[in-house]
């Protein structure tokens, strides 16, 4: 059984001193349980400001650290842009990329998210793809193409074997920050076409390991009917990542095994 994933995206949230006692508090509640028995893995993503004071805070704890961005360039005259090598010097392990938010404020596109998820996988940073549909492509019925066509925009662009060492976030944009999740049948029929994009594409023994994580409006209230889907293996959480007992919460539903 694979241990499911649980990250926080604290986006543009909170104070160096929230920051602090959010992560104290999510700490100190789950390392006690570190160990072979520790399910699910928790990964916290904070403003990019507060890294390194929460690298050191967390002082080699279970808990993984993410950014909510990287630059897809190395170094240079990139104002205002943080690389991978900066985000690896702070002990960073995991990135986000190509959030929603990202794509719709920034123009991000799939090429330059490649791009970025490569930069990311250079300083052995795993990169947590985030793809979904629009609510008018839902109601087109343009869900897996839209989904499908994000992911193998970057699948084709970075190579399998590359591509295979990432996480997939599936985040329906109509679901994010609205209150309104899909419900677990609507996530899992996503998941089910993205794991079977990944067999078609990758040995189906790493297709099968590879983390599809929902994310939209996950709370401790809805996380365990989502994670008894077969296809999720995890959650992006925004919301309610900046409380910790709705966080710990959520992994707590995540300690449920998988039904396959
Ligand atoms: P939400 O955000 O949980 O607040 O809907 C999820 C996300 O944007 O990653």
């Amino acid at each position: 059984m694979k241990h499911k994933l649980i990250v926080g995206n604290w986006k543009m949230n909170g104070s160096m001193q929230s920051s602090l006692e959010l992560v104290d508090k999510i700490i100190t509640h789950i390392s006690p349980a570190f160990g072979d028995k520790i399910s699910p893995h928790y990964v916290v993503c904070p403003p990019t400001v507060y890294l390194q004071d929460l690298n050191k805070a967390m002082n080699k704890s279970v808990v993984k650290l993410g950014a909510q961005d990287v630059s897809e360039y190395n170094n240079g005259a990139y104002t205002g842009q943080v690389s991978a090598e900066m985000l690896k010097d702070i002990d960073c392990d995991y990135v986000i990329i190509g959030h929603s938010e990202r794509r719709q404020y920034c123009g991000e596109t799939d090429a330059s998210i490649a791009r970025k998820f490569l930069a990311a996988l250079a300083q052995n940073i795993t990169p947590i793809l985030c793809v979904g549909e629009s609510l008018e492509a839902r109601e087109a019925n343009q869900t897996e193409q839209v989904v499908l066509g994000q992911l193998n925009a970057v699948m084709d662009s970075v190579g399998a074997e590359k591509f295979e060492h990432g996480v997939i976030a599936y985040e329906p944009i109509w679901a994010i920050g609205t209150g309104k999740t899909a419900s677990p049948e609507q996530a899992q029929e996503v998941h089910a076409a993205i794991r079977t994009l990944l067999m078609s594409k990758l040995p189906k023994e790493i297709a099968k390991k590879m983390m599809i994580l929902y994310g939209g409006s996950v709370k401790a209230s809805n996380a365990a009917s989502l994670f008894i889907m077969s296809d999720i293996d995890g959650a992006l959480v925004g919301g309610a990542s900046l409380d910790a007992k709705d966080f710990l919460g959520i992994g707590e539903a995540a300690k449920m095994p998988h039904t396959n």
